[in-house]
C-alpha cells in the first residue's frame, strides 16, 4: 500500500465532570487525510484545503505529531500528508486532535500497523501539545480508539476505552468565533477547593458507572462542572442561555465542549437531540452571531479508513 484516504473525526473533551481526562468522538464532522509514501526522507506538507491551518512544519501539528512517530521508527523513504480541513481550528471539537491522530494513524497504516492504535497516543500527544500548550489526551484518545474514553493518567497515558449507551445523540452548536485552547487555559486556576473536588470526582465516577450500566437518569445527574465552566462560561458568548435551553429541550446535560466556543449537550435519542439544537440556535439567532450546528451518534470506531 503507497497511500491511504481516512475520515479524522472531530471530538468532545471533558463532557463537563473530565476535565482533561474524558471525551467522545463524533461521526458526523472530521477531516479528510492523504497519507502517501515518498522517495524523500521525512515528512512533507502537501495540500492543505478548507480551514486554514499552518503551512509552517513546526506549527503544523501533523506534521510534528507524523514526525515524533517517525523519530521513533526510522524509515528510508517518507510521508506526505495532504488535510482537507473539515473541522474549524479554535473551535472547541478537536480540530488538531483530529490533525495530529489522523497523521499518526494514517503512517502506522502504510507502515504495516508496528503500533496499536493506543501506542498511537502518544506521538499524537507531540503535536497536541503545540495546538495547545501542555499535553493532555482527552481529544486524542476518543479519535484513535473510538467511543467514549478515559485517560487515567496524561503523564503515562493509561486510556481505558469505556461503552457508549446506545441511544446518545451529541448536539453541538458552534459559534463562529475562534478560541484558542492556549487562551482558554491560560484563564484557569490552578487549584481549586476540596468541596468543589470532592463533587466533581463524584460526577465522573458516577459518569463512567452510568455509560456501563446504560443509566441515563445517572448519566444526566452526573454531567455537572463546577470547576472549568464557572470560569471559561464568560468566553463563551450567551452560554449559560443556551445551556438552560437544551436542558428545557429534554437533554441530558450541557455543557462546554472542550476548552470552547462550541457548546455540547446529549440527549437519548435523535428526536430530542434535534429539539435541543432548534432550541440552542433560537439564542444566536436573536443576536445575529453565525453559528453551525452538529448533530452525531458516538462514533466507536473513531479514525476511519475510506
Ligand atoms: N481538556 C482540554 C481543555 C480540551 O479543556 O483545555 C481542549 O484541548
Amino acid at each position: 500500500m503507497d497511500n491511504i484516504n481516512i475520515f479524522a473525526p472531530a471530538s468532545v473533551a471533558n463532557v463537563s465532570c473530565g476535565f482533561d481526562v474524558l471525551g467522545f468522538c463524533l461521526d458526523t464532522i472530521g477531516d479528510i487525510m492523504r497519507v502517501s509514501k515518498t522517495k524523500t526522507k521525512g515528512i512533507s506538507i502537501g495540500t492543505l484545503k478548507g480551514q486554514k491551518i499552518p503551512i509552517d512544519p513546526l506549527k503544523n501539528v501533523a506534521y510534528v505529531a507524523a514526525n515524533a512517530l517517525l523519530k521513533d521508527f526510522p524509515t528510508n523513504g517518507g510521508f506526505q500528508i495532504d488535510i482537507e480541513k473539515k473541522i474549524k481550528p479554535g473551535s472547541g471539537i478537536g480540530s488538531s486532535a483530529a490533525s495530529a491522530a489522523g497523521a499518526v494513524f494514517a503512517i502506522n497504516e502504510l507502515l504495516g500497523k508496528p503500533y496499536s492504535r493506543s501506542q498511537l497516543v502518544k506521538f499524537a500527544m507531540v503535536g497536541e501539545s503545540l495546538a495547545s500548550g501542555d499535553a493532555h489526551a482527552d481529544n486524542l484518545a476518543p479519535v484513535l480508539l473510538g467511543g467514549f474514553t478515559l485517560v487515567r493518567s496524561n503523564k503515562t497515558l493509561d486510556i481505558i476505552k469505556l461503552p457508549s449507551p446506545n441511544d446518545l445523540i451529541a448536539t453541538i452548536i458552534h459559534p463562529k468565533i475562534e478560541l484558542k485552547t492556549i487562551h482558554s487555559r491560560a484563564i484557569l486556576k490552578s487549584e481549586i477547593p476540596l468541596t468543589k473536588a470532592v463533587e466533581q470526582w463524584g460526577n465522573l465516577g458516577a459518569f463512567v458507572s452510568a455509560l456501563y450500566t446504560n443509566d441515563y437518569g445517572l448519566l444526566s445527574r452526573s454531567m455537572k462542572d463546577k470547576v472549568i465552566e464557572p470560569a471559561r462560561a464568560i468566553l463563551i458568548p450567551k452560554f449559560k442561555e443556551i445551556k438552560e435551553s437544551a436542558i428545557e429541550a429534554g437533554a441530558l446535560g450541557s455543557g462546554i465542549s472542550g476548552s470552547g466556543p462550541s457548546v455540547y449537550a446529549l440527549s437519548k435519542g435523535e428526536k430530542t437531540a434535534k429539539k435541543v439544537g432548534q432550541f440552542m440556535k433560537t439564542h444566536y439567532d436573536e443576536i445575529g452571531l453565525d453559528y453551525e450546528v452538529h448533530y452525531s451518534t458516538i462514533n466507536n470506531e473513531g479514525i476511519k479508513i475510506l
